[in-house]
């Protein structure tokens, strides 16, 4: 029995196992690294503008994704909470993505207008001002932390030169932009563009 000679043999049952897994990985991946449907901006998906963008490295470095997932699934009971079920085309300028698991918080991927800017801002400061059973924790230093303007123009230079549409009149007038800017004004900013741009958007 061939198979028999497969399974008798180790170091051809190590070369046959390392074939079959990366042709099933190749069909896998293949498609989605070239399928215009993950890696082409869905319709109204636009790059980072320089506030929302420094207020999206804020939500990285104090580890906002620990509690909350930004990734609708296509379930009945996530849209009727959260609206619609979040795309890949949705994500192409998020580098990392932050599509999340953890969910100690609710998902943030459709929360842009759900609240207001106060609303944020006392939220942000204090959790438990506004919803009295919260054990998320307060982030005030946040609004004594400025946004670099410099370290903004640059990371829209290196966006631009992997692939991100910015203009260069866009990446000068950057700096502008976010001068005298909070880290908190950067994280609401961003917080209020989540999930507005859909065109799908109930
Ligand atoms: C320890 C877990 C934890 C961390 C870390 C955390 N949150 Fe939360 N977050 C929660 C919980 C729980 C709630 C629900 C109660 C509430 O609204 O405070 C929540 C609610 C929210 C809401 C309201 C969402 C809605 O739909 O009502 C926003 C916005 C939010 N968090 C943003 C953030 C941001 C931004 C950060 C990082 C700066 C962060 N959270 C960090 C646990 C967390």
């Amino acid at each position: 029995m061939r198979h028999e000679v497969i399974e008798k043999s180790v170091n051809l049952m190590m070369v046959l196992v390392v074939l079959a897994v990366s042709i099933g990985g190749l069909v896998e991946l293949l498609p989605l690294m070239v399928s215009d449907e993950t890696t082409k901006p869905a319709e109204k998906i636009e790059p980072y503008s320089p506030l929302r963008l420094a207020g999206r490295d804020v939500y990285i470095r104090e580890g906002c994704y620990g509690c909350h997932s930004q990734m609708v699934r296509p379930f009945r009971s996530e849209t009727e909470r959260y609206g619609p079920y979040s795309t890949a085309g949705e994500s192409v300028y998020d580098r990392p993505f932050q599509f999340g698991s953890r969910r100690t918080g609710p998902d943030l991927a459709r929360v842009g207008g759900r609240y207001s800017d106060a609303w944020h801002r006392l939220h942000l400061e204090d959790p438990r001002a506004l919803v009295p059973e919260s054990n998320m924790p307060g982030y005030p230093w946040l609004n004594e932390q400025m946004v670099d303007p410099e370290l903004v123009t640059a990371k829209l230079r290196t966006l631009k030169m992997l692939g991100d549409p910015y203009t260069d009149e866009q990446i000068e007038g950057a700096a502008a932009q976010v001068d005298g800017m909070t880290e908190m004004d950067a994280l609401v900013a961003y917080l209020q563009g989540l999930g507005i741009n859909r065109s799908n958007r109930r």
